[in-house]
């Protein structure tokens, strides 16, 4: 007889159990105590993003895939032409970036790496930040790692764009003086305004955002953060940017790859 009052007085309510339930089981979106975006976002949300049919980043997916085969520029090559399969190619890219290159001696992300394809290897002008053929082609190398977990390299010579990264993180901005911790260490599971606050992670980027009704780069997320603090946001393209990139990387290690996400 002790065990099922307990029980009904621990859950009063069999919606508030079912929640309660849910929530200790997140499978591969939980590691450590870390959690994807995916485990605050609505329940019709993570559908939509789980059914290939249904997730409107499909669409950009597709067209990165007729991209892949587009010959372009000067020399006349794809990306195929090199790379040949995306699937075995680009498979562990997602997981890794941005690293280190050495012939620039700063961080690149994927969107970056994609450019310098273009100019050096294709003869072809760089797309443009934010363009549909830049993240649709960013979303379709990213998608190649679906699943794999995030693991990028922090030492060595990334050592140091991750320690600014980090501090960047850390540091206060904008009329509001919150930097990224106070929403998304601090107060994540909180609302903000009609947002639950998550813990900012990185891994469903590019990822579609049901507000903005298309697909987003990873900065054009952070920018939006920083505007929300009413701060100015980095100028396009900034390194500030990517070496946040690569700290938010490491805050998501072991989360699996899971672009393109669908996001509130
Ligand atoms: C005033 C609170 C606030 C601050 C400060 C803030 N953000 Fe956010 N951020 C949000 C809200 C609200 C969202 C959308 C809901 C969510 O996922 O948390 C969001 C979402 C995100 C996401 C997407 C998460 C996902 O799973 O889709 C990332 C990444 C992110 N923020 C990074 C940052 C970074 C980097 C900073 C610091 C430069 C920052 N945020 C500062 C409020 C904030
Ligand atoms: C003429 C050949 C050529 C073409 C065309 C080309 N690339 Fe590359 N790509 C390379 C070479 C060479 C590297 C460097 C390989 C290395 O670092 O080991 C590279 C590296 C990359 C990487 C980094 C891979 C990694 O493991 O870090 C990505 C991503 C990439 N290319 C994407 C593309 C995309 C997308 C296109 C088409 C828009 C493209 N490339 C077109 C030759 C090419």
């Amino acid at each position: 007889m002790r065990r099922p009052r307990m029980a009904a007085v621990l859950c009063t309510a069999a919606l508030l159990c079912a929640a309660w339930v849910q929530a200790e089981d997140w499978g591969r979106y939980a590691v450590d105590g870390r959690r994807s975006g995916y485990t605050y976002a609505a329940a019709e949300t993570r559908a939509m993003q789980d059914d290939e049919f249904d997730n409107p980043g499909s669409l950009w997916l597709a067209r990165g895939a007729e991209l892949w085969q587009t010959a372009e520029g000067q020399a006349g090559k794809s990306c195929a032409s090199c790379h040949q399969e995306a699937a075995a190619s680009m498979r562990g890219v997602g997981a890794r970036y941005p690293v280190f290159a050495p012939e620039l001696g700063r961080l690149v992300n994927v969107e970056q790496r994609i450019n310098q394809c273009r100019r050096e290897h294709m003869g072809a002008a760089p797309w443009a930040t934010e363009s549909e053929p830049l993240l649709a082609m960013t979303a379709y190398v990213k998608h190649q790692s679906l699943d794999l977990p995030v693991n990028p390299a922090i030492d060595g010579p990334a050592a140091p764009f991750f320690a600014r990264g980090r501090h960047i993180y850390h540091t206060r901005r904008g009329q509001l003086d919150l930097a990224c911790i106070h929403c998304h260490e601090m107060n994540h599971g909180n609302m903000l305004r009609a947002q639950r606050l998550s813990e900012g992670m990185s891994n469903g980027f590019p990822a579609y955002r049901l507000k903005w009704q298309t697909l987003a780069s990873l900065q054009r997320r952070m920018e939006g953060c920083m505007r929300d603090v009413r701060a100015e946001p980095y100028a396009d393209g900034a390194e500030e940017y990517v070496d946040l990139e690569l700290y938010l990387a490491w805050r998501a290690r072991g989360l699996p790859v899971e672009t393109p996400a669908v996001r509130n």
